[in-house]
Parts: structure tokens; C-alpha cells; sequence
């Protein structure tokens, strides 16, 4: 497992989407070789998505032959509602980058049949050859996309009825209104997450410490989904300095320590 920790949010972010930008000029995508990235929604990644547009701006990067799949989308809510997964993803990345719309999946919480649905989604993944690098975000709960405290650790995509923590914490964008916030979600499961070839989640702020601190010096419990993680092969944490402020001295000199190998991972790529 690797803590890359940033003075703040924007610097997090910045180191984020420069390490998403050359993991995948990296990988050299082609038409017969797709790179395959999972996304996640929230604020948390909102800076990440800027600047990954800027490089795509500025030349630095193609979505053309780039694959995508988002974790998570509510039920029952029109695709078009400025809160919809759909309506967050086109309006804050995707309408600003160069992928082809055919390539950028995301689950339909208005599938007649949404347990087909979700196994339907689980089904591209494994014919888009398998998700690369998945990016993720927490709840203040430990909660990985919408898997919620309690939810399986092998889990895969499926319905998930919401806790009442992630509609308290979700309410702020349905103008505070709890009855707004749909009860329901689709989301892809722990398990499918840990499928991923690299994993890379996103922890910012004082009100995800304790989450953090569970995620990487508690035990694998269910009831913080995100610890599951210790047991991915390829786990990197990008938190800024207020989320470690639950961890122990030990743990964040041990890992800034390691910042000057972290940071050769994000320096402009030359292509040999
Ligand atoms: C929701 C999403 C998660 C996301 C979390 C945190 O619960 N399902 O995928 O990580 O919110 O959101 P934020 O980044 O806004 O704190």
C-alpha cells in the first residue's frame, strides 16, 4: 500500500491527476488496446477531473481510446436531474475531454430490471478486458461507492438501500432536504473494485480522518468497506494533510518520508 500525503486539496488533486495522466501515456491506449478506468462521483474528485481536462486541454492526454466505468448511480432518479451520476459525470468531465460517450459507462437506475442491469455492467467489465486503474472516493463512514457499513467484502454490482449517514451526508446537495435524496442505490461491490489491476483513493479533510485512519491502520472489518483494500496488491491512498490527522505519528512520518520516490511517479512522462 502506498499514503502519498499533500499539503492540501488542491495539491492532492493535482498529484492525482498527474498520476492517472501517466499511468495511462504509459499503457501507450491504442485501437486495439483500451485503457480501462473506473471513476468515482463526489466532490472529492472534482479537482482531479479540472486537471486531468487541462492536460487534455494542453495536448497531454487523449480519452479517445480510454474505457470507462462509474461506480455508482442512484435509483429512480432521471438521468437528466443535476444530481444524477449521469448529469455529475458529462457536466464535470466527460463533455470536456475527448471520449467517445459509446466508451464511458455508467450504471442506469432506471433499468427495468436492475439486477440484469448490474450483472450486465459487471459482464463489460470483464469484455472491456478488465479495469486498469479504479479510482475511488470514501464516505465520512468508510464507505467505498455506495457500500455501505456491513456490506461484503466479495461483493459485486447490486442494489444497495442507503445508510442514513451517506443520505445525511448527501442531503447538502439536495438543498438540505432529506426526503430528496433517493433512499437507493446501484453500485459496483467491494469486489468488483478489488478486481482492479491498481486501486487509487481519494481521502480529503478533517471529517474523513477517523475514516482514514481506519482504512489503513484498523483491521479488514466490513463495517469500514474501504479497509478491504489492505489486501489489494496495488493500493495508493492521495490524502491531504487534514485527513491524517487521526493517524498515528509513526504512520505519516514513515509515509512522507517516501514522498521523493512518490513524486518521481507523477513527473512529466517522456516517452522512450
Ligand atoms: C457518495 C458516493 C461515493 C463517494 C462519497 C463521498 O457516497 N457514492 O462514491 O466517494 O459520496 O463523496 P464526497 O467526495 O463528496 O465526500
Amino acid at each position: 500500500m502506498r499514503l502519498v500525503i499533500l499539503d492540501d486539496y488542491d495539491k492532492a488533486s493535482e498529484w492525482a491527476a498527474k498520476y492517472v495522466r501517466n499511468r495511462i501515456l504509459k499503457f501507450k491506449p491504442g485501437p486495439d488496446n483500451f485503457f480501462v478506468l473506473g471513476l468515482p462521483t463526489g466532490s472529492t474528485p472534482l479537482g482531479t477531473y479540472r486537471k486531468l481536462i487541462e492536460f487534455h486541454k494542453n495536448g497531454e492526454l487523449s480519452f479517445r481510446y480510454v474505457k470507462t466505468f462509474n461506480m455508482d448511480e442512484y435509483v429512480g432518479m432521471p438521468r437528466e436531474h443535476p444530481e444524477s451520476y449521469h448529469s455529475f459525470m458529462w457536466d464535470n468531465f466527460f463533455k470536456h475531454i475527448d471520449i467517445d460517450p459509446a466508451n464511458a459507462h455508467i450504471l442506469d437506475g432506471n433499468a427495468p430490471d436492475l439486477v440484469k442491469e448490474c450483472d450486465a455492467f459487471e459482464r463489460k467489465i470483464l469484455d472491456a478486458g478488465g479495469i486498469e486503474l479504479f479510482l475511488g472516493g470514501i464516505g465520512p463512514d468508510g464507505h467505498i461507492a455506495f457500500n455501505e457499513p456491513g456490506s461484503s467484502l466479495i461483493s459485486r454490482t447490486r442494489v444497495k438501500t442507503l445508510a442514513h449517514d451517506t443520505i445525511l451526508a448527501n442531503a447538502r446537495f439536495f438543498d438540505g432536504d432529506l426526503t430528496q435524496v433517493p433512499t437507493q442505490a446501484l453500485t459496483v461491490g467491494v469486489g468488483t473494485v478489488m478486481d482492479a489491476k491498481e486501486v487509487m483513493i481519494m481521502i480529503t479533510g478533517a471529517h474523513k480522518a477517523y475514516a482514514l485512519h481506519k482504512a489503513i491502520e484498523g483491521g479488514v472489518n466490513h463495517m469500514w468497506t474501504v479497509s478491504a483494500f489492505q489486501q489489494h496488491r496495488q493500493t495508493i491512498f492521495v490524502c491531504d494533510e487534514d485527513a491524517t490527522l487521526e493517524l498515528k505519528v509513526k504512520t505519516v512520518k514513515y509515509f512522507k518520508g517516501l514522498m521523493n520516490l512518490h513524486n518521481k511517479l507523477v513527473e512529466t512522462y517522456i516517452d522512450e
